[in-house]
């Protein structure tokens, strides 16, 4: 595998999941499936894409479950080709992350203080050099992978931090971090600062931010001294403003589709997609009028 500019990703996964409950009341909402696959697995398939050569999940100690999926399970393999489905067991293989693929460390963030902290909490086990974080919330189907798009456009002469963007609505930018554009060259946003949440009268643009970023490491100190923000929460788009005055903010608006699996309505859009891609579906959803 090449391996690539950015070697360390991160994956906040600590959040309790509240608007999936109760169903994430007993699994982390990471692990919900669009169709068969957990939404994990999609983000450690870009990351995996992508080159990346260690992957943080900063976790929780009640989400112990995502920490036994990602990993090989050898046991149950071998239960599954006793049972003749050695082809099943093959597939389970090629999903886990296998510590000769790539290295893989858990970190627990204890109090839900935000994904400024989630992010924070990784940096004693970073490699060095720009790092990644992902999202898993965010699914984006893109060939290749968001990630893969952002480190081949990534330059940190041009921006330290490299961010997926895309264009909302007005109605809809109190849900995103938003850019203050500058300029555009190609698929590069520019900007001179980026805020979270703000409602329409105030949003300096329509682009907004999904969940993929690639950051100058020195956003490290900066979150080490970063105070609450909007929600109470340590904002990773307040750090980003901070000491992108220093690095630069870029968006980059990738190719492919992003759905928001946050939302009830972004799973179900998911994965009405994928079951239109796979013939097997096609009585299903005919029943339903869906083409
Ligand atoms: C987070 C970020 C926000 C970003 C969004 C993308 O918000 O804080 O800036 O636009 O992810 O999904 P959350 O959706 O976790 O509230």
């Amino acid at each position: 595998m090449t391996r690539s500019k950015v070697r360390t990703a991160i994956f906040p996964v600590a959040g309790l999941g509240t608007r999936f409950m109760p169903a994430t009341k007993g699994t982390p909402k990471e692990l919900l499936p669009v169709i068969d696959t957990p939404l994990i697995q999609y983000a450690i398939d870009e990351a995996r894409e992508a080159g990346i050569a260690r992957m943080i999940f900063v976790s929780h100690p009640s989400k112990a479950a995502i920490q036994h999926y990602v990993m090989d399970d050898a046991q149950l393999r071998t239960t599954l080709v006793h049972h003749g489905k050695a082809e099943l067991a093959h597939k389970l293989e090629l999903a886990a992350l296998d510590r000769r693929d790539c290295e893989v460390i858990f970190v627990m963030q204890l109090e839900p203080k935000g994904l400024g902290d989630a992010v924070a909490c990784a940096r004693p086990h970073l490699l060095d050099g720009p790092v990644a974080v992902i999202l898993p919330d965010d699914l984006i189907l893109g060939v290749p992978g968001c990630l893969r798009q952002m480190i081949d456009a990534y330059d940190c002469d041009i921006a330290g931090h490299l961010i997926a963007v895309m264009k909302v609505p007005w109605a809809l930018t109190c849900e995103y971090g938003i850019l203050s554009v500058t300029g555009q060259q190609g698929r590069l946003v520019f900007a001179d600062s980026i805020v979270e949440k703000p409602t329409a009268d105030v949003a300096p643009s329509q682009m907004a931010v999904v969940g993929r970023y690639i950051l100058d490491p020195a956003i490290f100190d900066t979150l080490a001294k970063q105070g609450p923000g909007i929600g109470g929460e340590i904002q990773l788009t307040d750090a980003i403003a901070q000491s992108g005055l220093i690095k630069g903010i870029a968006g980059f608006r990738f190719s492919g589709r992003r759905f928001d699996c946050g939302s009830k309505q972004g799973m179900l859009t998911a994965t009405l997609f994928l079951a239109q891609q796979d013939p097997a579906y096609a009585e299903v959803l005919a029943t339903y009028n869906i083409p």
